[in-house]
């Protein structure tokens, strides 16, 4: 049997990973400033993440959501505190398509409404909801244009509030940072804004912290830098640190009824041990001054490279801009030096996203990597 052909694959085998190295199977060892597509949060192969899964699994690996789990309200005791989020409820699933359908379809419970409000260039995922209110109409299927969803730029309140007057809007979605749109980020005045017009027009304002949260941006939610409450908060990628894990944060102003919503793998042990290792690490090693620490210096040091036009992001969700297309560099990167680097859908834009215990030490190498190729590469 062959593999259902849709991803265009980098010819790497990766077989084993450490700390912020990934090794593949001819003994190269790559410096991981791609973090696996954002979800390395805490470091591969973290002594507590392997302590933690291996102690559980060698106990109880799975049960169902019809018995009691400690380790779930344990998780929802840590992250409440952690995220200073104390009094929202927490929801538990399997990634962040999954967290955001579960975000969009409580919205549209809550409110009794159906249409959505998304923003231009956004990506929420790939299942019915979550993609339809994903601006890219190549991944949209013709059997998820029956959702309802109006996009928006960003900063445009006032149309915003034109769509929201007809009282048919259940949600208003947002990633606070757009990650594979680019790295562009509303300002404060905006996000507070469309809070208060989701009030007036009684629209649950979903952020979307899938990829900016778990403390990529050194804030634990990327939306807290703006002082904004969202009524509902997804989350997934650095949750697990790589172990398949969603959620959703829920307001307290938002009931649960039995049945509303559900999931066989959503929550179970394996998955809240490795959460929980992530959060324990996150506080014992104090990854958010760390994100802060190691971001301002990459962006002192970034600043003084050839062909760069804007360094964009916060924390270490960051985007080097150039002046010409990247592509061809991040191969370069990859198979001459050795470096993983991410794209988007700017093609001018390499995405630096390496786990949290990153090091200034290592953005020297890539810096003096980069600062090397720049003499080749140019407008
Ligand atoms: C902002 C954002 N939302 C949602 C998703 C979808 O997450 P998943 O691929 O786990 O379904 C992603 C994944 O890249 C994302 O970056």
């Amino acid at each position: 049997m062959s593999l259902f052909d849709v991803y265009p694959l980098f010819n790497v085998t990766p077989v084993k990973a450490e700390g912020v190295y990934v090794y593949d199977n001819n003994d190269n060892k790559y410096l991981d400033l791609y973090g696996g597509h954002a979800v390395i949060s805490i470091g591969h192969s973290h002594p507590t993440y392997i302590k933690n899964i291996n102690q559980q699994v060698s106990k109880l690996g799975f049960y169902s959501n019809a018995i009691k789990n400690p380790l779930q309200v344990e998780l929802a005791k840590q992250l409440g505190n952690k995220s200073n989020c104390k009094n929202y409820q927490l929801f538990l699933c399997n990634s962040g398509a999954e967290a955001n359908e579960n975000a969009l379809k409580l919205a549209s419970f809550h409110t009794n409404k159906k249409k959505v409000i998304s923003f231009k260039n956004s990506f929420h995922g790939r299942t019915s909801a979550a993609v339809a209110t994903t601006d890219n109409t190549k991944i949209v299927a013709p059997i998820n244009s029956q959702q309802e969803v109006i996009f928006h730029d960003f900063e445009d309140l006032k149309g915003v509030e034109k769509t929201l007057k007809n009282n048919d809007v259940c949600a208003v979605i947002i990633e606070t940072i757009q990650g594979i749109g680019g790295l562009n980020e509303v300002t404060t005045k905006f996000y507070k804004g469309l809070q208060k017009l989701c009030n007036q027009y009684d629209t649950l304002l979903i952020a979307d912290e899938i990829q900016s949260g778990f403390g990529r941006t050194g804030d634990f939610f990327a939306f807290q830098k703006h002082g904004v409450l969202p009524d509902i908060i997804s989350m997934a990628k650095g949750m697990g640190n790589g172990f398949p894990i969603g959620g959703i944060l829920i307001h307290p102003n938002i009931q649960a009824k039995y049945g509303m919503l559900g999931t066989t793998f959503g929550g179970n042990h394996l998955a809240c041990s490795a959460s929980l290792a992530v959060l324990s690490v996150i506080e014992n090693e104090n990854l958010l001054s760390n994100v802060k620490e190691v971001s301002n210096y990459f962006i002192k040091e970034a600043k003084s490279l050839p062909h760069l036009t804007s360094i964009k992001g916060r924390g270490l969700m960051l985007g080097l801009e150039f002046n010409f297309p990247v592509s061809e560099m991040r191969k370069t990167l990859i198979y001459k030096h050795f470096i993983f680097t991410g794209s988007s859908k700017n093609p001018n834009l390499l995405r630096i996203l390496p786990p949290l215990t990153i090091q200034k030490k290592h953005i020297d190498v890539f810096i003096k990597t980069l600062k090397e190729e720049l003499k080749t590469f140019s407008s």
